[in-house]
């Protein structure tokens, strides 16, 4: 299993989110309150895919199951379909396994020709059983009527301080505990995504993993914090 799935936000209090209110309308979403189609728009790697999956695995509760919120990629979806008949038809499964509404995800919503939007735009007022979850990286190439059908949501990156948690629970996972001042330390220098933050912390679970085992051999059940910091001191600066 790769570390970016190994460490994948499980529930959406896990994902990070730079603003609190940001956080709330989305736990709305994820309860129910709210049934206007959503955007999630922001540049990558801010957790606008996977906070679309959440929300929709929370929403629809018990009846969740892979093969009923499959999210549609909408470059993909095109390539196969030219109609929104696919998505109708996941809505209408959802609801016979007892959804109060249905949900889907569009991801990357602007990979849709204007045609393709037009229709998804006559597909929603048509239809009023379910919601969708879209995203997108880039606001500017989305129709403006078919964003006047849904709330657009800005998901931007956390700051350093609002990583903290997030390093400290992973590492905790890997068997490293440190503090929060600790996994400030490890953050200095870290200036990108969600995505490349899990390519960061793993150089340092590699790197702290190899100094342990030449300093500890046979290697001891975890790793204590002011061993992480003799070796962070001890290990090149990233
Ligand atoms: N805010 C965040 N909180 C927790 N994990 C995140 C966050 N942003 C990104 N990630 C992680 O980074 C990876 C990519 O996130 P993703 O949702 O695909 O980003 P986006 O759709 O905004 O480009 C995923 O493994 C996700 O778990
Ligand atoms: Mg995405």
């Amino acid at each position: 299993m790769t570390f970016d799935k190994k460490h994948r936000s499980r529930t959406l209090s896990d994902v990070i989110f730079a603003s609190t209110d940001v956080q709330q309308t989305l736990k709305d979403y994820a309860n129910n309150k709210r049934d206007k189609h959503l955007l999630l728009y922001g540049p990558k790697g801010t957790g606008k895919s996977v906070s679309a999956e959440l929300i929709m695995r929370e929403r629809l509760g018990s009846i969740w199951q892979a093969g009923l919120a499959e999210p549609f990629n909408a470059k993909a979806y095109a390539a196969q379909h030219d109609s929104f008949g696919p998505l109708l038809s996941q809505w209408n499964w959802q609801l016979s396994a007892g959804a109060r509404a249905g949900c889907s995800i569009v991801d990357e919503i602007d990979q849709f020709t204007l045609p393709m939007q037009h229709k998804l735009r006559a597909f929603i007022d048509q239809y009023e059983m379910g919601v969708v979850i879209a995203t997108t990286n880039n606001l500017h190439l989305v129709d403006g009527p078919l964003k006047d059908r849904f709330r657009p949501v800005c998901v931007e990156y956390p700051s350093i301080d609002q990583w903290v948690p997030r390093v400290v629970a992973v590492m905790a996972v890997e068997g490293i505990p440190i503090t929060a001042s600790q996994a400030l330390v490890l953050l200095n220098g870290f200036d990108g995504s969600g995505r490349s933050l899990n390519d960061w912390i793993e150089d340092y679970v590699l790197r702290l993993q190899g100094a342990v085992h030449k300093l500890t051999k046979p290697l001891a059940s975890g790793v204590t914090p002011s061993q992480v910091v003799t070796i962070h001191n001890t290990t090149e600066g990233k």
